[in-house]
């Protein structure tokens, strides 16, 4: 049976997973494929194939590999940090053996196919982790091999997929007599990302869009963590864009597997700032959580993204200014106006 030609993108109903499909199917004449345990919204049903299903399901993956050659892969199915911590073992599951079994899909088709699968893996600042908050503001802005030493079962999930991919990309099978076509795998860390479209769950940087989200439905919002709390973030666009530019990236430019991509640092109370400035009827108070505030610590308050910058001409279009005032506040405040 001949293959179809396609892109596949797991955890295609999930905030990123909306936002790539859209920009994919402008740019790419090859047929999208998308994989979720939840179905995708009506609207992107034109643009792609939508399968529902586990990717711990191996008789599903297998019957994908016969039916399809994927050139391209996203794989974006995960559980998300704060998710993770309430079932570790589960999150283990899902982003190590999915991970584990789609790196296996990717492997076997790049074999049979005889050039190599780009494997795009988006990583996270919960790679790191910062000892104490003066070494979070004196180390204020973090390179990819520093700080590696998580303390959530996602951020261990995250990083350890990270070498499982430049395993399968570098040194896949190599006692075997004949190497294997290996497959492209490339990875970028992201800060916490802001739609204006979908709102986030699960995760730990999310009181950034629920703050802004609630403002705009004029609902009140208690921050769960402290107003001097400062992360990395960056609009949804540019996330996507990122995403596309590395998968498009020419291999020979590519000096390392693993990329920060970052946009803008602030606090939680500049962030309340920047919501009260746009909905100025907005009530948002701080009540920490102190679990989740701990996790919060111990992320990095800025990436480093020299590398990317420098490799793949990466510069994200939406800074602080840019992200509220252009992208987030206008797209929000008609979302709820609808
Ligand atoms: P999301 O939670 O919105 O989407 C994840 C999707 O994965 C969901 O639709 C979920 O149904 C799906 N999924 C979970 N388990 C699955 C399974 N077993 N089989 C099939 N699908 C499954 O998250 P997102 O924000 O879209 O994140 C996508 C990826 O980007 C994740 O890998 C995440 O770790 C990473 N990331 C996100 C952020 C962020 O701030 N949003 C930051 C860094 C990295
Ligand atoms: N936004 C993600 C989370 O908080 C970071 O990877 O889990």
């Amino acid at each position: 049976m001949m293959r179809k030609k396609a892109i596949l993108i797991t955890g295609a109903s999930g905030e990123i997973g909306q936002a790539l499909i859209s920009s994919l199917s402008e740019t790419s004449s090859l047929p999208i494929l998308t994989l979720d345990l939840h179905p995708i919204p009506k609207d992107l049903l034109d643009v792609c194939t939508h399968i529902s299903g586990d990717i711990l399901d191996q008789k599903l993956l297998a019957r994908l590999v016969t039916e399809f050659d994927f050139e391209l892969i996203f794989h974006l199915a995960a559980l998300l940090s704060t998710r993770s911590e309430f079932s570790p073992e589960l999150a283990h599951q899902v982003n190590v053996d999915g991970t584990l079994a789609l790196l296996q899909v990717a492997a076997e088709q790049s074999q049979r196919r005889g050039a190599p699968v780009t494997f795009i893996f988006p990583s996270s600042i919960a790679a790191y982790g910062m000892p104490d908050l003066g070494t979070k503001a004196r180390d204020r802005s973090v390179k990819e091999w520093q700080w590696n030493n998580p303390t959530t079962m996602y951020g261990c999930n995250k990083l350890y997929c990270e070498h499982l991919g430049i395993y399968y990309s570098k040194y896949y099978q190599q006692l075997s007599a004949s190497r294997p076509v290996m497959l492209d795998f490339r990875s970028l860390r992201f800060p916490g990302l802001i739609s204006a479209y979908t709102v986030p769950s699960g995760g730990t940087t999310d009181y950034g869009p629920e703050m802004l989200h609630a403002a705009a439905q004029g609902k009140p919002y208690a921050c769960f963590v402290r107003e001097d709390s400062v992360l990395p973030f960056m609009a949804m666009p540019d996330a996507v864009t990122a995403l596309l530019e590395l998968a498009s990236a020419p291999a020979e430019s590519l000096h390392h597997s693993v990329y920060n991509v970052t946009s803008f640092s602030l606090s939680a109370a500049d962030f309340r700032d920047q919501v009260a400035r746009a909905f100025p009827d907005t009530r948002i108070t701080f009540e920490p959580d102190l679990k989740r505030q701990g996790i919060v610590d111990s992320w990095p308050a800025e990436l480093d993204d020299q590398a990317a910058r420098r490799d793949w001409g990466w510069s994200p279009a939406y800074d602080l200014h840019r992200a509220f005032n252009e992208y987030l506040v206008p797209n929000i405040h008609k979302r709820y106006q609808r």
